[in-house]
């Protein structure tokens, strides 16, 4: 046995399976969604219809006193732009990509999720004191990658607005 090339053959192996890791969108999410046999959401039709239809997006009271927010990252942002939770109560966060891999940290915490195409990424936070946090892209998705910035802003649970509806709680809004 010649263990130089079996070294050489192994090697050349190892890097040929990485090779797909650097190419999410056309080798390893349609890879992803044949062996689950049904995706969740359609990263080509979020703003159509569904969880993450624009007027769904922002956050939302739950009957326990929670709130969820719904996000969408895309090349180069993320929608909405800047979110609005209230102090002291759960904060489930529910968050899916339109194109590429992202990840939403949040400056300050140890708070990031990694969003996929084609897949709901879900993250339970929570934020103790008002105060505005910068949030960024952490996975380098391309060109705009560095620009990729948006803001999580924390008001006191008395000043959230209520919500009607159908309404979604926004920095605009406050
Ligand atoms: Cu999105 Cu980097």
């Amino acid at each position: 046995m010649n263990w130089r090339k079996v070294r050489i053959f192994l090697i050349t192996v190892f890097c040929l399976c990485l090779i797909p890791l650097t190419r999410f969108n056309q080798i390893d999410e349609p890879l992803i969604r044949f062996f689950r046999g049904s995706h969740q959401v359609d990263p080509l039709t979020l703003h159509l219809a569904g969880e993450f239809v624009e007027n769904n997006l922002g956050t939302d009271w739950n009957a326990d006193g929670s709130v969820t927010v719904r996000m969408i990252a895309q090349q180069y942002l993320f929608i909405p732009h800047c979110i609005l939770v209230p102090t002291g109560v759960p904060v489930h966060l529910r968050i899916t990509s339109a194109d590429a891999v992202h990840s939403f940290a949040i400056d300050g915490t140890n708070y990031a999720v990694k969003t996929l195409p084609g897949t709901v990424s879900e993250a339970q936070l929570q934020f103790p004191n008002p105060g505005e946090y910068k949030t960024a892209c952490r996975e380098f998705c391309g060109a705009g990658h560095y620009a990729m910035r948006s803001e999580v802003k924390v008001v006191p649970r008395e000043q959230f607005p209520a919500l009607q509806a159908g309404e979604r709680g926004s920095c605009a809004a406050q």
